[in-house]
């Protein structure tokens, strides 16, 4: 049969590649460029030269922002308060494309390099089999000949030698990391020990705050139901107006004042907890900003059921379930609710964080003369004695009852 790999041009996937061919199939190895820096026409000659029958290189970098990225972006989406989930999207978005390169090509298979302990196996597996019931997925990491064959990187580089694999010159660094336009993910090896801290040359895409800028970027970001239409910069006076182009721009001014970098201990899908960094520049400038508008044209109580919906929605989509009816109906819900997330947010981006400075919108529902102090508008103070009486009788009768009334 023919199988359609989601390879990385890694060592691990480079030896997965030439093991599928040992075991009689043919392969198509699909590299999914989502802005993650690599020679991609290395690593297309490398599958050719280990003897993929075809190889895909494909640019979803446009398609993972418009379609992944900004949904997340309106549903202020984190994972257990901190995480912004830049694995975590990007699966189903790569996903996608290998089962549709598999049933273009008439493959029955797709393959991945994903270990057996993490979330990312079921994000890859949950998307292909919702979107090709029919596949079969082989995960070598759960395979017994292949795992209790590769024990270690030692024999990985074994196996690679001995099969003309181009083993890695430059030493690998000792923890695991997974890059994309959204972030960089680092884990296991020395980071395992949740205590050992991170050494200083780790983060390879945000500059340190300590040794950032000491003046600040000011930024004006442009909404749209939800989604950042533009992004101007108001010292430099230039400006972006594509999604890919927002984002990145973004991606590099967060990155030069060290904004978005994370450690913490996460729960896995899969039952365990895990130490996890990760540095989301970009992200988290627009998590900031997309706030801010919200709050500022978002009805106090739709805004309340539409947090809740947020972090479920942070959930499935962590726990790999994107092409899953709850998640379409949670995301058709918030969509709904970013119809008048529109307007602009002033904000300054300094030594790792972003300060909103000002925002308006011809959506806002912020009545200044309502709310002044100086003016009555359409309000008479004399009402609120009783809404407040009244939201007393509660409080009162449960003091009382407790016997502890202060009576008066
Ligand atoms: N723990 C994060 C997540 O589950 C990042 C996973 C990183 N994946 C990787 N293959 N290194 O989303
Ligand atoms: C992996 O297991 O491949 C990476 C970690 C994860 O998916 O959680």
């Amino acid at each position: 049969g023919t199988v359609v790999l989601a390879y990385s041009g890694g060592l691990d996937t480079s030896c997965i590649l030439v093991w599928l061919k040992e075991q009689g199939y043919d392969v198509i190895t699909y590299l999914a460029n989502i802005g993650q820096d690599e020679d991609f026409d290395a690593a297309k000659k490398k599958a050719e030269s280990l003897g993929a029958k075809k190889v895909f290189i494909e640019d979803l970098r446009a398609e993972f922002v418009e379609e992944f990225i900004w949904p997340s972006v309106q549903a202020n989406a984190i994972y257990e308060d901190r995480y912004l989930l830049g694995t975590s999207v990007a699966r189903p978005c790569i996903a996608r494309r290998q089962v549709q390169i598999a049933k273009q090509q008439g493959a029955q298979y797709v393959s991945h390099g994903a270990t057996g302990k993490g979330n990312d196996q079921v994000r890859f597996e949950l998307t292909c089999y919702a979107l090709y019931p029919e596949v079969k997925i082989i995960a070598p990491w759960r395979i017994p000949e292949f795992y209790n064959r590769f024990l270690g990187r030692k024999d990985l580089m074994e196996y690679a030698e001995k099969h003309g694999i181009p083993v890695p010159v430059t030493p690998k660094a000792p923890w695991s990391m997974d890059a994309n336009l959204m972030h960089i993910s680092y884990e296991s090896g020395i980071l395992e020990n949740p205590k050992s801290h991170a050494p200083a040359d780790l983060y390879l895409m945000t500059k340190n705050p300590q040794d950032a800028p000491n003046s600040p970027d000011v930024l004006e970001i442009h909404f749209k139901k939800g989604v950042p239409v533009k992004v101007i910069h108001l010292q430099e006076g230039k400006s972006k107006d594509t999604p890919l182009d927002i984002f990145s721009f973004l991606n590099d001014i967060g990155a030069r004042h060290g904004v978005g970098r994370i450690d913490i201990v996460e729960n896995r899908f899969i039952g365990m907890k895990s130490r996890g960094i990760y540095e989301t520049p970009g992200g988290t400038i627009l998590y900031n900003a997309h706030l801010d508008i919200e709050t500022f044209t978002m009805d106090r109580e739709v805004r309340k059921i539409k947090q809740g919906l947020g972090v479920k929605f942070s959930e499935m989509v962590y726990n790999g379930f994107w092409y899953s009816p709850e998640c379409e109906f949670v995301r058709h819900c918030i969509d709904k609710s970013q119809e008048n997330v529109e307007g602009k947010v002033q904000l300054s981006v300094l030594k790792g964080q972003v300060y909103i400075l000002g925002r308006e919108s011809p959506k806002s529902l912020y009545d200044q003369e309502l709310v002044s102090m100086d003016v009555q508008g359409d309000y008479d103070p004399y009402d609120a004695s009783g809404f407040i009486k009244i939201s007393a009788v509660r409080l009162r009768e449960h003091h009382r009852l407790q016997g502890e009334a202060l009576s008066k």
